[in-house]
């Protein structure tokens, strides 16, 4: 892990317009296939995230109004700037599919010409639509023509090493009428290997004059600071380093916006943001989806807390959500032993 020094030149981000919402915080909570659904992203908004988006959609007409695909466009009245990612190469399919967005609520649309998975790229979706310029100019035109509210954009900084095109697509990106590019400063050679590369980011800032939002490898305050020192991005974004620690946000909200770096959490408060993700699952998939999805999500929340080996392991194989409740409540809160002298926070593991 990278460790960053707290940069005394703080970069205090102003925020941007996108259509007619003005986005004060720019602190975004990256879309994150199987993870970033409403439950998450409502335990996630309140640490000061003022853009969440949905996880990536597929555009095959097939797709839509299915009951997997509808839960997955379900907006909470109280998430609102919201943006529902789409991904797919053909222009009328992405086009129908950012309508149905529309139709759905987002406030905007986000196009995924990011997403490196296989199964995606062999349909030249995702990340492979960078190696044809042409095709992102016909895709990005056609959705922009096809809604009224603002089109985004979320991409690697190219196809390989070789054929890295992060200006050129952001110049086409802008050109074709899209309000704000993400960049995550990878290429889909990468996939997640090796560290972002920020000052490749700086290249599709240095190209056009939409908000950029920089994207990759964000763990803290401090590197969210120092991104946004070598990229000049106008925002940051967040994933991986939110799984099991929406905290994390709080951090990075703190830096952004010149306050003292928050606290970690307390047992109880982490118990807090546990049962309520919880709560969240159960009330929007139902007890049995939950009880899966809250396996991988408690078991992030427990990760190097002491005696974290032993939890997983039987929270792993529980079946009664009841029961799951009980155990997990009885491990956060048992951790009220762990309280440090100073009274805050958890002992970690050794
Ligand atoms: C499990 C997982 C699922 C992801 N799903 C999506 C997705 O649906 N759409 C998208 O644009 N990016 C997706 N990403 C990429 C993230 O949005 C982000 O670009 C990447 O994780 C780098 O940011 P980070 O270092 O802060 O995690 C996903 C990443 C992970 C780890």
């Amino acid at each position: 892990m990278v460790l960053y020094p707290m940069n005394l030149n703080q970069r205090l981000l102003p925020g941007f317009r996108l259509g007619n919402h003005f986005i004060d915080t720019p602190l975004v909570l990256a879309p994150m296939a199987g993870i970033t659904d409403l439950p998450f992203r409502r335990v996630c908004k309140p640490f000061g995230v003022g853009l969440v988006v949905t996880e990536m959609i597929a555009s095959r007409a097939v797709d839509m109004g299915r009951e997997r695909t509808e839960r997955m466009a379900e907006l909470g009245a109280d998430e609102h700037p919201v943006s529902i990612q789409i991904a797919g190469s053909d222009s009328g399919f992405v086009s129908e599919a950012a309508r149905w967005a529309v139709g759905h609520g987002a406030d905007f649309v986000d196009i995924n010409m990011g997403c490196p998975v296989k199964k995606i790229c062999k349909q030249i979706a995702g990340s492979a639509m960078l190696k044809d310029e042409a095709l992102v100019a016909r895709v990005l035109e056609a959705v922009v023509a096809a809604v009224e509210v603002p089109v985004t954009l979320k991409i690697r900084t190219g196809w390989d090493d070789q054929s890295k095109n992060v200006a050129s697509i952001a110049h086409i990106a802008e050109e074709s009428g899209i309000q704000m590019l993400t960049v995550h400063g990878r290429t889909r050679a990468q996939m997640f290997h090796g560290h972002a590369n920020w000052a490749d980011i700086g290249l599709a800032k240095d190209a056009v004059s939409i908000p950029v939002i920089g994207n990759g490898d964000i763990v803290d305050g401090a590197s969210a600071q120092e991104m946004i020192r070598i990229s000049n991005c106008d925002g940051v974004m967040v994933g991986r380093a939110v799984q099991g620690n929406p905290w994390v946000l709080g951090e990075v909200y703190a830096s952004l916006m010149g306050l003292p770096q928050p606290s970690s959490p307390t047992p109880a408060e982490r118990w807090a943001i546990v049962i309520d993700h919880l709560q969240h699952l159960a009330a929007h998939h139902g007890i049995q989806c939950a009880s899966k999805l809250a396996r991988k999500h408690v078991i992030w929340y427990s990760k190097g807390l002491r005696g974290s080996a032993d939890f997983r392991a039987h929270f792993q194989v529980m079946q009664d959500w009841q029961q799951m409740l009980d155990f997990a409540e009885a491990y956060f809160l048992g951790l009220a032993d762990e309280v440090d002298a100073s009274g805050t926070g958890l002992s970690l593991a050794a």
